[in-house]
């Protein structure tokens, strides 16, 4: 449980947005954050319009509102940039494509200014944004926009292969971002009519409880699930960027994230602009180089990652960074996984800083559990709900159980940033809820006697591999495609880099051996056909996979074979 040996890490002395966590838990009102905003008295609602508009026409004008750098392009935007590129991108979307409100529109692309411009242009369209990681393959990419019925997609040349147009009966137009496009019918030059376009546009007010971004996560079983947030999640990011990312005005904040994930999009975006901060994006590849060079040219203040990537950077060793001036940094956290000792310990004694650990999920859209500057950390503990948020241990009737009594993490419904659909499946969203009143994260923890929350695993099956999580079940069914595999079981094995590593038990066809090159094949397959992060990196074979009577290949079984561990209940397990 945790790490007895280590002492609670000290508050960090000096000024924090949260001063007093204890004092503001008991009193905190989430209309009281509203009051940020003008729609509080005008009515007029767009996240869009609050994350950059308001800020171009304020002292933060001619603020940095974007420093992007990817070691090709490095380019700078103000708030007054990024107000006129959006709505160049918002009159494209609108005139050469016909996006209105509510319509979805999928980008699909890495990280460059253009995905800002995009992604912030169609919100202001009152349009239901789905951000998509660029590793996506042809299959995860159509069963995302199929399912949505998108309309439009932005994307590059190097992906536009992967945009399977002909299958998608709904989808109109794709915009294609790059140099010398050739135009069809339906795949339009996206900077030839973004450089004729209007920088004058017309937000579209939308309700407060309007779709704003349509992430696809996964579970345990079925299909990605496409999770949509609406633009009162505002209200939320923007409060914990200031609690939790202690973001003030002139920190320069740099998140890690791509805005695949929801951390990319309600940290990476909405969090720090909507307080008009300045955001870091770093595009292109991992490089502890890269990385380390981006904190010392911008000078970032605040810095949020993952322990995958604090591993990796662990990795390449105290030389590297003994290279760079780290010396702005302020405050650091982390996202996504456990944030292991080793970690905790390496950023104390080589990037001398305490990492503050967050937990929350796409479903919750924003913060729920973490730890504060101004609160005593416990290394190993997740920390304690946010202000306004009221997280506890459930037992399987929806009970709340004692400390120290391990079950479901789960929170009061209600809270601003809430996923308010599960995107054509009303039945999958009422079952995330226990008693109408708990929404049950999937995820078993602990409280201790002072509150602070410990995180223990998945109850479920879901793999978090280098802090993306992964469905076995969505892996199993690419596995099956592949034409010499009959069966296959699918589990997250713990892995010291990337927190889990996917390992596939597979049966194969009558007559098929195994080999090495099968084995090679059948990655390739997942890979080509889903995305390299689903591609199990162990593959099993085996003649016969554990079974229930009913036909279900059972993963907690394959999961103590690989652990050496007792494998339970058998009893519904086939002959
Ligand atoms: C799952 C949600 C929200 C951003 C990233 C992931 C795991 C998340 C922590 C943490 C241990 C964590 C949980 C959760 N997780 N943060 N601090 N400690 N586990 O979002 O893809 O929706 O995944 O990530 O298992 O349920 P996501």
């Amino acid at each position: 449980m945790g790490m007895k040996t280590m002492e609670k890490l000290a508050v960090i002395p000096g000024e924090h947005n949260l001063k007093n966590y204890e004092e503001t838990a008991a009193n905190h009102d989430w209309q009281h954050s509203e009051q940020a905003f003008s729609w509080f008295e005008t009515g007029k609602v767009n996240i869009a319009y609050e994350a950059i508009d308001r800020h171009a026409t304020t002292h933060r004008k001619n603020k940095v509102a974007l420093y992007y750098n990817d070691g090709n392009r490095k380019e700078t935007y103000s708030f007054y940039d990024m107000k006129r590129h959006s709505n160049k991108a918002a009159n494209v979307l609108k005139e050469k494509a016909e996006l209105n409100k509510g319509d979805r529109v999928f980008i699909f692309m890495p990280r460059t200014p253009e995905l800002y411009f995009s992604l912030i242009g169609a919100l202001k369209i009152g349009a239901i944004v789905g951000p998509l990681f660029e590793a996506f393959m042809e299959g995860a990419v159509y069963d995302r926009l199929m399912d949505s019925e998108a309309k439009v997609i932005i994307t590059t040349p190097a992906l536009l292969s992967r945009v399977p147009l002909e299958k998608l009966p709904h989808l109109k137009t794709v915009f294609v971002v790059g140099e010398n496009i050739e135009e069809t019918d339906k795949i339009l030059d996206f900077n030839k009519y973004f450089a004729e376009a209007s920088q004058d546009f017309d937000i579209e007010w939308v309700d407060k409880e309007d779709g704003s971004i349509l992430h696809y996560t996964s579970g345990s079983t079925g299909a990605p699930k496409g999770v949509l947030q609406v633009h009162y999640a505002m209200v939320q990011q923007y409060q914990t960027a200031q609690w939790v990312l202690d973001l003030k005005e002139d920190d320069i904040y740099w998140c890690t994230a791509d805005p695949g994930w929801v951390t990319g999009t309600a940290y990476g975006i909405f969090g720090p602009w909507l307080n008009g901060v300045t955001n870091v994006v770093v595009g292109g590849r991992f490089s502890p180089q890269a990385w380390y060079g981006a904190i010392e040219e911008y000078g970032v203040t605040v810095w949020y990652s993952a322990p995958t990537a604090f591993r990796m950077l662990m990795g390449a060793g105290p030389n590297i960074i003994g290279k760079y001036n780290l010396s702005t940094l302020r405050h650091v956290l982390s996202v996504g996984e456990p944030l292991n000792p080793e970690v905790v310990k390496w950023g104390l004694e080589i990037l001398n800083h305490r990492i503050h650990d967050t937990w929350w999920m796409t479903e919750t859209g924003g913060h729920m559990i973490c730890n504060y500057p101004s609160m005593e950390i416990k290394p190993g503990s997740m920390g304690k709900p946010v202000p306004g948020i009221y997280a506890t241990i459930v037992d399987d009737q929806g009970n709340e159980v004692p400390p120290y009594t391990m079950g479901n993490l789960a929170i009061k419904k209600g809270w601003p940033a809430m996923m308010r659909q599960i995107w054509g499946n009303p039945d999958r969203y009422e079952s995330y809820f226990l008693k109408g009143e708990w929404y049950v994260s999937g995820d078993s923890a602990f409280m201790d006697e002072e509150g602070y929350f410990w995180f223990q695993g998945r109850v479920d099956d879901v793999i978090m591999t280098a802090g993306e999580r992964v469905g076995p079940f969505e892996v199993e069914s690419k596995l099956l495609e592949h034409p010499d595999v009959v069966e296959a079981g699918v589990i997250g094995k713990p892995d010291p880099v990337r927190g889990e590593i996917i390992k596939a038990f597979i049966s194969l066809r009558e007559g098929v051996e195994p080999s090495e090159v099968l084995e090679a094949n059948i990655r390739d397959f997942v890979k080509t056909g889903l995305s390299a992060h689903s591609a199990p990196r162990e593959i099993e074979f085996r003649d016969k996979l554990p079974k229930t009577r009913s036909g279900k290949i059972m993963r907690r079984v394959l999961k103590a074979w690989e652990l050496d561990l007792p494998a339970g209940d058998l009893s519904t397990m086939e002959e």
